[in-house]
């Protein structure tokens, strides 16, 4: 018996970053969109908890309970009290989303352990259990569940789904080397010392944009808020970024906290021309393409 389920990545339309809270997180306003690049985590019985991985990058990520998917195993199995043995699992996860890129593959994949595993054991999570735990997991992992599009408030992980009125093109460019999540947050705040940073607020211009699914009035409303962040410890993202607005593309940004670089395209033939532009730039380790919105965690396979 095992079960697979599909996870999307996503990129961050908005990104809109408060000062840093008591406890460190940041107060955001961010506009997720799900985009069709999918990591598979397949969960099979076994004695004890195990981890592979396969696929671009597969080295990067952690085999032990601090991979993110490991642990959202673990907290399924205790909130139903599942004993060592029965919730014995081995997760296997195929990684297709850019390591440590800023595309949520980690929260992917800890979304994906979680569907994989209450349908291989059975534990019949409730929907908002299963947003519980995600969120637990991280600030991102919820949205990787939903998928769709969804504003995030508080630190990302309180979700609203928002209409998206038709498919939008994208190209992500894959950086060579990776940026950490909380160092490029520490770097927004060194930027921002001294300074009153603003409440992050959702743009009604971009939403609208969504709604609509008019390319060009989101390219014109894209923002992250980590960019300037993600420049400063990454500074020849900005080469990536130019070469990406000279062979057409609407707009291009940083995704999230970076280092991996999102380009919206007018088509998807346009998307073709721009990732072939990137590469042949030099400026980049890969250039893939990809459409949204794409749906949330899917079980896709059970095999007996
Ligand atoms: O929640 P998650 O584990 O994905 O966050 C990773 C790190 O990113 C946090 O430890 C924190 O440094 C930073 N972060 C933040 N504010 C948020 C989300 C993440 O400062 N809203």
């Amino acid at each position: 018996m095992s079960v697979t389920v599909r996870v999307p990545a996503k990129v961050n339309v908005q990104l809109a970053v408060g000062g840093a809270r008591p406890d460190g997180f940041h107060d955001l306003a961010n506009v997720f969109l799900a985009v069709g690049l999918y990591d598979e985590v397949t969960a099979t019985p076994a004695d004890e908890l195990r981890i592979t991985c396969s696929g671009p990058g597969a080295d990067q990520v952690p085999l032990d309970r601090t991979n993110l998917a490991a642990r959202a195993a673990l907290a399924l199995a205790e909130r139903h009290g599942l004993s060592a043995a029965d919730a014995g699992v081995h997760l296997h996860i195929d990684k297709d989303i850019p390591v440590a890129g800023g595309m949520a593959g980690g929260s992917a994949d800890a979304a994906g352990a979680l569907l994989a595993c209450d349908a291989l054991w059975g534990t019949r999570a409730s929907r908002q259990e299963l947003l519980d735990i995600c969120a637990e997991l991280g600030s991102d992992v919820p949205f990787s569940l939903v998928g769709g599009a969804a504003l995030g408030t508080g630190r990302g992980e309180r979700l609203r789904p928002l209409d998206v009125g038709g498919d939008f093109h994208w190209v992500f460019a894959v950086a060579d080397g990776g940026l950490s999540t909380p160092a490029v947050y520490r770097e927004f705040d060194r930027l921002h010392e001294g300074t009153e940073v603003p409440e992050p607020v959702a743009s009604e211009e971009l939403l609208a944009a969504l709604a609509k699914g008019d390319a060009d009035a989101l390219a014109a409303t894209l923002t992250n808020d980590l960019q300037p962040a993600a420049l400063s410890l990454f500074p020849s993202l900005a080469d990536t970024l130019a070469a990406g607005r000279a062979a057409g593309a609407l707009a291009a940004l940083v995704s999230g906290s970076g280092p991996t670089t999102a380009f919206l395209a007018r088509d998807a033939e346009s998307a073709q021309v721009v990732a072939g532009a990137l590469l042949a730039s030099g400026s980049c380790r890969a250039a893939r393409v990809a459409d949204s919105p794409a749906p949330g965690a899917t079980v896709i396979r059970r095999a007996a």
